[in-house]
């Protein structure tokens, strides 16, 4: 698995920006999710394989921020825990296996709580 790194501020962002005020990230910067239920960030991948996908995000509270991951649509993980990472800066990965499709795959990473997701800096596949 060659482990492409596709940067959260290139993919698709609802209800989220761009910041880079929190040291440590890779790319321009991270999305900052609106912490809101339902923001979230959608990246397209190709595939076809069975695939880690290995989100990197910090998340300087001590509560959870749990994100669905959904592939095409489909839920493969349910609330994915998305734990304290003990600072803005300090930024962790949480990873999950799904299997892609032929072709163009939409990715999708959706805040569950009010709090919202967690500053998130990319995806690698
Ligand atoms: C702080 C932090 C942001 C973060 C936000 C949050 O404002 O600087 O980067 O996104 O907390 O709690 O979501
Ligand atoms: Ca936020």
């Amino acid at each position: 698995q060659p482990g492409n790194d596709f940067e959260a501020e290139d993919a698709a962002i609802a209800q989220g920006i761009v910041e880079s005020n929190h040291a440590g990230f890779s790319g321009r910067g991270f999305v900052n999710y609106d912490n809101v239920t339902g923001s979230h960030v959608e990246w397209t991948v190709n595939g076809p394989g069975a695939v880690d996908l290995i989100f990197r995000y910090a998340n300087g509270t001590t509560i959870n921020r749990p994100m669905d991951i959904a592939v095409n649509g489909t839920v493969v993980s349910a609330g994915l825990a998305f734990n304290g990472t003990g600072a803005w800066t300090t930024w962790q990965t949480v990873t999950v296996k799904a299997t892609l499709a032929a072709g163009a795959n939409k990715i999708r990473a959706s805040a569950t709580t009010a709090n919202g997701g967690p500053n998130t800096d990319k995806l690698t596949v």
